[in-house]
């Protein structure tokens, strides 16, 4: 049987492990792997280090606007760790996009139509060579809506903050309570569903993955599974 190279839209939930699945898949099949939710992280942080933030947490929209231009992210590989790394202006913030001050404004960011607007056109570009992996909200809806495999994840929200708040206790970050990461969870599920501009929602024709008791080595199989079949590989 013959492999074609394709698209594969990855949505769903935040901390559902979506980028980390994703990420094992397109190194198992050879494919770029491209972060979307990262893309709107960088934005956030732009917004915080350029004041951009009001202490309530809404965006100075106009403000964001007009600087737009002064934005740019790419993506590099870290030659000691193989990770794919995220950059604004040339700038390694591949740690600073995960902390929790991030964490807390990008909904907004991400609800805005011009940021949004921006993004896709570029993630678009990124996926005009196929072989790619995306990973996001809106790629099986809005960036891709002819993706030839479209997978949506989903686990309970107090699944997916208990590993969230292990992930930022190993990392160090102790200044945060299981309780407080739940309700940004939720509060960012709120945000993310409810948006006027292309919340998050399945596509008719994605396949869902619950994942809430399931081990990483067993979604990895479903997914490689689910490639092979649509693809049309008999390995
Ligand atoms: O996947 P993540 O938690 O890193 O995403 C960060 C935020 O960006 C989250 O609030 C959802 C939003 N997002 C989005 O609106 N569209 C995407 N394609 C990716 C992320």
């Amino acid at each position: 049987m013959e492999t074609r190279r394709i698209i594969i839209a990855i949505d769903g939930f935040s901390s559902t492990g979506k980028s980390t699945m994703a990420k094992t898949l397109a190194r198992r099949i050879g494919y770029a792997y491209i972060d979307t939710g990262a893309m709107y992280r960088a934005v956030a942080l732009f917004c915080i280090e350029n004041g951009l933030i009001g202490a309530d947490g809404t965006v100075d929209e106009a403000g964001l606007e007009s600087r737009l231009g002064d934005i740019a992210i790419t993506f590099g590989v870290n030659a000691a760790t193989g990770q794919s790394e995220t950059f604004l202006n040339g700038r390694c913030v591949e740690r600073e996009i995960r902390d929790m001050r991030v964490s807390g404004v990008v909904s907004n960011v991400a609800k805005i139509a011009f940021v949004r607007h921006a993004l896709v056109s570029q993630q678009q570009a990124m996926g005009r060579g196929k072989g790619i992996v995306m990973d996001g909200r809106d790629i099986g809806t809005v960036v891709f809506p002819d993706a030839e495999m479209k997978v949506f994840v989903t686990a309970s929200a107090e699944t997916r903050a208990r590993r969230r708040y292990d992930e930022l206790v190993a990392k160090g970050d102790t200044g945060v309570t299981y309780d407080q990461v739940l309700r940004n969870v939720e509060e960012r599920d709120r945000i993310d569903t409810t948006r006027a501009e292309s919340p998050l929602r399945k596509a008719d024709d994605a396949y869902v993955l619950d994942n809430s008791n399931m081990t990483i080595d067993e979604q990895n199989r479903w997914l490689l599974d689910l490639y092979d079949k649509i693809a049309g590989n008999d390995r």
